[in-house]
């Protein structure tokens, strides 16, 4: 028998797993089904924003043989909506809060209101790493702008936050993000985000596949493992130990998971891999990892988290 038990801040999970935000937690139908569902220990909303949005035009999702690229554009049905859910439903498990303002403006409006909610006592997720809408940066990249973001939240924020991050692809961003994400007292990163603007063409038709941006889109899914396993390990090795990491990006089995676990993930989540197989991939993929664990004697993610190994 195995424990796939977990904490990050106040939030206790009895399972690791959760879905990557943005998948099948847009509305209350979607959210109830992953409170129902048996596996997952937690979920998280789709990021949202002040006011609801459509989100960009159609096209803007396509499967890839090794994954998925989208460029949604933050389709939400805006704050208060998640609010009102949160207020009545019964949290059968942990609900994080995924907040992604268009400006600073945004964000320190939304992460006010939670702060002065008395009711609400969640984690909260700041996306600063959406690669997709139109005309905003992905403010994770432009390291003063998170800087400036941070410290003014951390002046009255005091509740559980985390952040979600894009890919970094050089050690010289891992040292640098890491560097300025320990001076505060964060619960969490959680990353991957998509890895922002890539291309794919269909080239019977010669076409892009998404219409917004020309066609550029976050690209998700197994092609995006091994970016991920780098920044889950690349950040555990630089973070303080007090802030845990969610792994996100390319899991789709439970070997994926034991890997990023491997690496330093407290908690994993699975996005392209849910959306292409439906709310059945927790208790799949739970049970490959069970399985894994049982065949190497380990009883507790603690066994062997963080313990991946070099070559000397
Ligand atoms: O890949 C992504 N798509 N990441 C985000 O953070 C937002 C989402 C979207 O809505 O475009």
């Amino acid at each position: 028998s195995v424990d796939l038990s977990a904490q990050i801040a106040n939030m206790k999970v009895n399972n690791l797993f959760l879905n990557a935000s943005g998948i099948h937690c847009q509305t209350e139908a979607e959210l109830d089904d992953l409170m129902q569902e048996p596996v997952s220990g937690a979920m998280v909303t789709k990021s949202m924003t002040p006011q609801s949005r459509f989100g960009n035009p159609l096209p803007r999702y396509y499967r890839l043989a090794n994954g998925s690229i989208n460029s949604m554009g933050l389709p939400n049905e805006g704050f208060d909506y998640y609010m009102d859910y949160l207020k009545t439903h019964d949290q059968i498990k942990p609900v994080i809060v995924s907040v992604a303002g268009r400006s600073k403006e945004e964000d320190l409006a939304m992460l006010h209101t939670l702060q002065d909610d008395d009711s609400y006592q969640g984690l909260t997720e700041l996306n600063l790493s959406c690669p997709n809408v139109i005309g905003e940066p992905q403010m994770a990249y432009d390291f003063p702008a998170a800087n400036d973001l941070l410290k003014e939240v951390f002046s009255f924020y005091k509740k559980p936050l985390g952040i979600k991050l894009p890919p970094y692809f050089d050690l010289v961003h891992f040292d640098q993000i890491a560097e300025l994400l320990n001076q505060y007292p964060l619960s969490h990163v959680n990353t991957i985000n998509s890895i922002g603007n890539g291309l794919w063409i269909d080239v019977n038709s010669e076409t892009v596949v998404l219409k917004p941006k020309g066609g550029f889109g976050g690209v998700g899914g197994s092609m995006v493992l091994p970016t991920a396993l780098a920044n889950v390990r690349g950040l555990r090795q630089r973070l303080n130990p007090s802030i845990k990491i969610i792994g996100t990006g390319g899991v789709t089995n439970g070997r994926d998971a034991f890997a990023h676990i491997l690496c330093g993930a407290e908690m994993v989540s699975i996005g392209t891999q849910l959306y292409e197989e439906g709310l059945g991939a927790f208790e799949r993929v739970t049970r490959e990892l069970t399985d894994i664990m049982e065949a190497k004697g380990y009883e507790l993610l603690a066994d062997f988290r963080g313990k991946l190994k070099v070559i000397e």
